[in-house]
């Protein structure tokens, strides 16, 4: 694309303001009123409102009010037959929306209509695809919200960014617009109220800005935001996490992989020798009458242990300790080792009495053969990974 078609491309034509909407009835005829103001003709409006069956009769306070006031701008309502929650009424208006931009925005005044010509406006630069309107940058502010909400507000902020590597000063925000073609691709979770989140970890090279907004608190009704929802808040966060780690090792290469793996097998081996040392040593060391063989047994086993242990939480990364399993894996490691030790013995037999290579030379290959079948064969078998991966 050529710097003309990508200025083209960039302008936005058409929008459509997103408003989930439960038990709002007495607040939604405000904030569609204040959209005529706010909006103007050259956007080319649409208004998706996504009731739940709000059981105060919000949609039909919607649907009289597109019938009687004769908006400039189309109203359409999406219907939902159960409470399903902020996140997922926002998804369901995105995929309604026809503009190709998307405001979305809470039904309840404590978004401020106004705002949302500039927002557009920011859109219209190429190098933004999400505004986020910000409580938290300079000129942005809350009114209304008692210490604990703030409080709790700010700390789910910290997560977010601490947690996820989010730059943002407010990514907790429910009033943001975007170009819409960015979140073509992406499967929503839409756990609770934090759809914004997801988008930003998910469209992760679209480019983000923030402009002040001041936050009002609703005067009518009550907010929706209960402990369930901070419950699916952590949730959603662990899922974003997760995604993201998946997303970074999928775009490494399978060689990188490998050879990090390869690297950590051998750096656990060499953990071996050491524990396999001091713990025969302090055998027979504490325990004088014990036999220096049984000494050197314990610490054959102790280190073969802890050589399992470590392979399979660090260079496997395995993490799960179901006992069978468990055990198993532990049954077949201990198995391979055992093979290697033989194969070994054998190699080096061979080379310097058939072949009579000089021992030195023997015993490094001997090494260097059984330990990579070793790790081929306990990647394959115990830990049941491709080989090359
Ligand atoms: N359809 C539908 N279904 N709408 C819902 C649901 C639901 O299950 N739950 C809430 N809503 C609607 C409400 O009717 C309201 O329009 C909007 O979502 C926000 O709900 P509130 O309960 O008023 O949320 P809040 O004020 O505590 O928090 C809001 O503002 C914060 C600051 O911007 C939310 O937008 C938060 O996401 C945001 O962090
Ligand atoms: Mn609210």
């Amino acid at each position: 694309m050529n710097s003309i078609q990508k200025e083209i491309r960039s302008k936005t034509k058409s929008l459509s303001i997103v408003i989930p909407t439960y038990n709002e009835s007495k607040n939604i005829v405000k904030i569609l009123d204040s959209l005529r103001v706010a909006l103007t003709r050259d956007m080319n409006a649409e208004v998706i409102v996504v009731d739940d069956n709000s059981p105060d009769g919000t949609s039909k306070t919607v649907e009289e009010y597109a019938n009687s006031k004769n908006p400039e701008y189309p109203i359409h309502i999406v219907r939902r037959e159960n409470k399903r929650g902020l996140s997922s009424a926002i998804v369901t208006g995105i995929e309604h929306a026809k503009g190709d931009a998307v405001v979305v925005m809470d039904s309840d005044m404590s978004h401020p209509p106004q705002t949302i010509p500039k927002m557009v406006e920011e859109l219209q630069n190429p190098d933004c695809d999400i505004v986020v309107a910000s409580r938290y940058v300079e000129g942005g502010s809350v009114s209304g919200w008692p210490f604990k909400r703030k409080l709790i507000s700010k700390g789910a902020t910290k997560i977010a960014q601490h947690g996820l590597g989010i730059k943002i000063k407010d990514p907790m925000s429910g009033f943001f617009a975007f170009k819409k073609h960015i979140v073509n691709n992406i499967k929503f979770d839409a756990i609770g109220y934090k759809v914004l989140l997801e988008i930003l970890v998910k469209a992760k090279d679209a480019k983000v800005k923030e402009i002040p907004y001041n936050f009002i608190d609703r005067t009518t009704g009550k907010s929706k935001l209960d402990l369930a929802v901070s419950v699916a808040y952590l949730q959603s966060v662990w899922k974003l996490y997760r995604y993201g780690k998946s997303v970074k090792t999928n775009e490494r290469r399978a060689s990188v992989h490998f050879l990090s793996k390869a690297g950590r097998f051998y750096t656990v081996g060499a953990s071996g020798l050491l524990v396999n040392y001091i713990v025969s040593f302090l055998f027979g060391a504490v325990l004088s009458n014990l036999w220096y063989l049984y000494a050197t047994m314990i610490g054959i086993v102790f280190s073969m242990s802890t050589n399992f242990i470590l392979n399979k939480v660090w260079t496997f990364e395995d993490r799960t300790f179901e006992p069978k399993k468990t055990l198993i894996q532990y049954g077949l490691f201990l198995g391979f080792s055992g093979i290697g030790a033989v194969f070994q013995l054998l190699m080096v037999y061979g080379l310097v009495e058939l072949r009579h290579v000089n021992y030195s030379i023997a015993l490094f290959l001997a090494v260097a053969v059984a330990s990579v079948g070793n790790f081929l064969l306990n990647k394959k078998w115990t830990f049941q990974e491709k080989v090359w991966s």
